[in-house]
């Protein structure tokens, strides 16, 4: 019972409903930062991004082609789109590689320390939707 309760509690955290494609609102209610967006998904400890995609990061020589380059994604994706992907692209994809960011249900396995925790906070997730917004060519 506990379960169940917690488990609806962590949908409505986010509260998209299945089979929608996007997630119109800041998870934050406010604007991410661009800048610390970049630095996010540019930075192997915390996003992970480069593991699997590449980007326009000059910087960076390790990058990832398991996933589609980021450049342009501001261009083929509105924010909506972007912010779901970014927060359970299982909703898109359900055999998606690409870890959800933001989630906390419907996961197994997680170590006590991480349970009922996502790997980004709302405020990380909008910063890096900001900065997937620049990305337009
Ligand atoms: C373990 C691999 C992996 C990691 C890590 C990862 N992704 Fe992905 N991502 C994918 C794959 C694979 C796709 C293609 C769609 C699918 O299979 O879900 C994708 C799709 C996307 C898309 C849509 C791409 C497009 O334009 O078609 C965006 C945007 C994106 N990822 C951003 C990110 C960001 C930002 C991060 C880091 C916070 C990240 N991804 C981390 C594997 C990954």
């Amino acid at each position: 019972m506990r379960l169940v309760a917690a488990i609806v509690a962590a949908s409505c955290t986010v509260g998209v409903a299945s089979g929608q494609d996007a997630i119109p609102q800041s998870l934050t209610g406010a604007k991410g930062d661009p800048a610390r967006g970049r630095a996010m998904v540019a930075n192997r400890q915390v996003g992970l991004c480069l593991l699997c995609h590449s980007g326009p990061f000059p910087e960076e020589r390790f990058q990832g082609n398991l996933a589609p380059d980021l450049r342009g994604a501001g261009k083929r994706w509105s924010e909506g789109q972007l912010r779901l992907r970014i927060v359970d692209s299982a909703r898109i994809n359900p055999a998606s590689i690409m870890p959800a960011y933001h989630r906390t249900e419907g996961l197994v396995r997680v170590a006590p320390a991480w349970r009922g925790k996502t790997i980004l906070s709302g405020e990380q997730i909008e910063d890096v939707v900001a900065f997937l917004m620049t990305l337009k060519d």
